[in-house]
């Protein structure tokens, strides 16, 4: 059987290794280091934000948004029914909950028209998704949560350098964060960034990070004992993961454009299968395709198709998932399946087709040819 084609596969070359030697000789090898402190301008400056602090993971950075905006038991957050579950069980830790809204079928994001009727005394925060690195309608988000006096922190986990009108993903909420897990288009494996225009917010976020610290630049330059101020986590990223996301963003820009490039390949290839449907990108919005993700006609049993791809060395994957019908929410939020139709018809039909920096137009050749295959017995 010729090689296997994964669904995803992270890019890493000599450039990773020499940094990664070189911070490793350093002696600085824990959070909070130089490779910190540089990924964190470099990632402000990238997508245009104030202040970034970096993170273990877009989970914990979610948790911490959450917290230093005050959000917390008896509050509500609304959030997209179709994403990767960490956005609501960020709420849940907060200590709020988690209100599910149906999704746009066509963008798979937060569908905008269904978002007010969700909105109650409670409601503290929007939490928009940018689905898969598309961006969600961030103009009618900002403007519902401006007239309903909400926070509104984005969960790009799959989104850097996606653009919404020209402007990055990111850079619109009260708060933004970022995942560098391995799925994602640049990465340190692991790893997470939070960005907001507000600095205290960055600084509080960063106390939080260590332990609930007093900030270092309270305690100048003077030794001083630092107090513990707060009840914080441990959610610093090592400078051995920041070394090596600071060599994949200076990439990010090249990763998007070949990624593009085989997303436009694929598109026009499934021409070919017409119980296929290819992703939708809105005209004012850079896709940064995370995920490529298609939607198969309802006669199609996706379930049986992934495995049988897998047999002929196609790794495939369901898109992401219907939170209202995950079993950690049922009692907690509303989770009625007649209020999320679209999110139910595309986590059931929806497939992840491999994508990945170094994938040439032969592997698409091959995935395209061996779907039709498989779709024919
Ligand atoms: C939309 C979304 N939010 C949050 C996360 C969590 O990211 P991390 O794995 O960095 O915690 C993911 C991960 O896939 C995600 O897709």
């Amino acid at each position: 059987m010729p090689n296997k084609i994964p669904l995803t596969k992270p890019f890493f070359n000599e450039f990773e290794l020499e940094e990664l030697k070189k911070v490793l000789e350093s002696g600085w090898v824990a959070g909070q280091g130089p490779k910190n402190k540089e990924l964190e301008k470099e990632f402000a400056e990238y997508i245009g934000i104030g202040h970034t602090v970096c993170n273990t993971n877009c989970t914990t950075a979610l948790h911490l948004s959450l917290l230093v905006l005050g959000i917390k038991k008896g509050d509500e957050v609304i959030v997209p029914d179709y994403t990767f579950p960490a956005t609501a069980h960020a709420v849940l830790y907060a200590g709020a909950t988690p209100v599910f809204v149906d999704i746009d079928p066509k963008t798979f994001n937060i569908d905008t028209n269904k978002i007010e009727e969700k909105i109650t005394s409670k409601t503290k925060a929007i939490m928009p998704v940018h689905t898969f690195g598309q961006c969600a309608e961030m103009d009618e988000i900002l403007k519902i949560a401006k007239k309903n006096n909400l926070f509104v922190i984005e969960d790009a986990a799959c989104a850097v350098g996606s653009k919404y009108k020209e402007k990055f993903a990111g850079s619109f909420g009260d708060m933004s964060c970022f995942s560098f897990h391995a799925r994602k288009n640049i990465t340190s494996g692991e790893g997470g960034m939070i960005a907001s225009n507000n600095p205290k917010l960055i600084e509080d976020a960063r106390s939080m990070s260590c332990f609930g610290i007093e900030s270092a630049y309270a305690r100048e330059n003077k030794f001083q004992v630092p107090q513990f101020v707060k009840l914080g986590y441990n959610y610093k990223l090592s400078d051995i993961a920041a070394s090596i996301v600071l060599v994949q963003l200076k990439r990010s820009e090249q990763y998007v454009k070949k990624r593009n490039e085989l997303a436009e390949y694929y598109n026009n290839k499934l021409k070919e299968i017409s119980t296929i449907t290819v992703p939708f990108v809105e005209k004012h919005n850079r896709h940064a395709y995370q995920s490529y993700i298609v939607l198969l006609d309802k006669k199609i049993n996706r379930n049986d198709l992934i495995v049988k791809l897998g047999e002929k060395g196609i790794q495939t994957q369901i898109g992401t998932y219907s939170l209202h019908r995950q079993p950690v929410y049922q009692g907690i939020t509303d989770c009625e399946e007649k209020n999320f139709p679209n999110s139910s018809f595309v986590f059931d039909h929806s497939l992840a087709l491999p994508m990945y920096y170094e994938m040439s137009f032969d592997d698409i050749d091959r995935v395209v040819d061996t779907l039709k295959e498989v779709l024919k017995e």
